[in-house]
């Protein structure tokens, strides 16, 4: 059933466990991460980010593709725009039925980030769409790592009674498309923003965290789990074992599904470990 995020991330919030929110860059990761959460018993966030739509030149196919998915799920599914930065698109998003936004101005002076943050919110709430935002940019979408930046508690809290912010993601030592899991999180500080902002936190970038690291992170507090690049490295994985033993191979549905298969199986796998807290 399609869901909105913000009562879903507050019942995790107070349970101590983590969502798993992956991205869906083809219309057959939304299926896939679907039957994931359904094996799971877990509900599950399906992100769509800017740079998703960007590839596929528009919002409406896949989105709408994905809505209709959830709907027909049996578990909570959330339909998520991920790293908005066009306002536009959020309208746009919102228009055709997505329940959560990531309105993105981390990159924005931070006047203009609160004053933007608060129209998204303004407009989303009255549609019933939840908003998340981030407060200190998480590096790596430009291919920088960059897991020094770290967002201040006190920070964190003034921004949330600024701009009315549903969940809030923040910078704790992640980085964005790490094909190690190497990153070293700060969960000390995780305990302390947590305690200080009173919304659902989010991590971007948590291909690059172990499993270990990334219960630590849910026990202190963090709730919403932003996975793509571990799964989306699984997958060309196993594309390119198949391909290389059967070099006659042309039919794309025969490298796509054992590729999918095995993509989704750690999907469920991580939101069996999240589970836990
Ligand atoms: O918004 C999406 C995520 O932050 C995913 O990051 O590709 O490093 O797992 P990742
Ligand atoms: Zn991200």
């Amino acid at each position: 059933m399609l869901t909105d995020l913000a009562s879903i991330a507050r019942t995790c919030q107070n349970e101590r466990t983590g969502l798993g929110a992956f991205n869906v860059i083809h219309l057959e990761n939304a299926t896939m991460f679907i039957d994931a959460a359904t094996r799971a018993g877990r509900p599950v966030v399906l992100q769509i980010s800017e740079n998703a739509v960007k590839y596929h030149g528009s919002l409406a196919p896949i989105g709408t593709g994905t809505l209709v998915a959830a709907r027909a799920a049996r578990v909570p599914v959330v339909v998520h725009l991920d790293h908005a930065e066009s306002v536009d698109l959020v309208h746009e998003a919102v228009e055709l039925g997505f329940t959560s936004v990531m309105y993105d101005g981390s990159k924005l002076p931070d006047d203009v980030n609160r004053a933007t943050t608060a129209e998204v919110v303004d407009f989303c709430h009255a549609a019933g769409v939840t908003v998340e935002a981030e407060l200190g940019e998480v590096g790596g979408k430009n291919g920088v790592h960059d897991p020094s930046v770290r967002t201040d508690p006190g920070d964190a809290a003034a921004f949330v009674g600024d701009t009315g912010v549903d969940l809030l993601a923040v910078a704790v030592g992640s980085s964005h498309a790490m094909v190690t899991r190497t990153a070293a999180l700060d969960t000390d500080l995780i305990r302390a923003i947590a305690a200080a902002a009173p919304v659902p936190l989010v991590l971007h970038g948590s291909s690059g965290v172990s499993d270990a690291g990334m219960s630590a992170a849910i026990g202190a507090g963090m709730v919403k789990i932003n996975v793509s690049t571990h799964l989306n490295r699984i997958f060309t994985g196993s594309v390119r074992e198949t391909l290389a033993a059967n070099p006659d191979l042309v039919d794309s549905r025969k490298w796509f599904k054992p590729a999918g298969e095995k993509a989704g199986a750690e999907a469920e796998r991580l939101l069996r470990l999240y589970a836990h807290g």
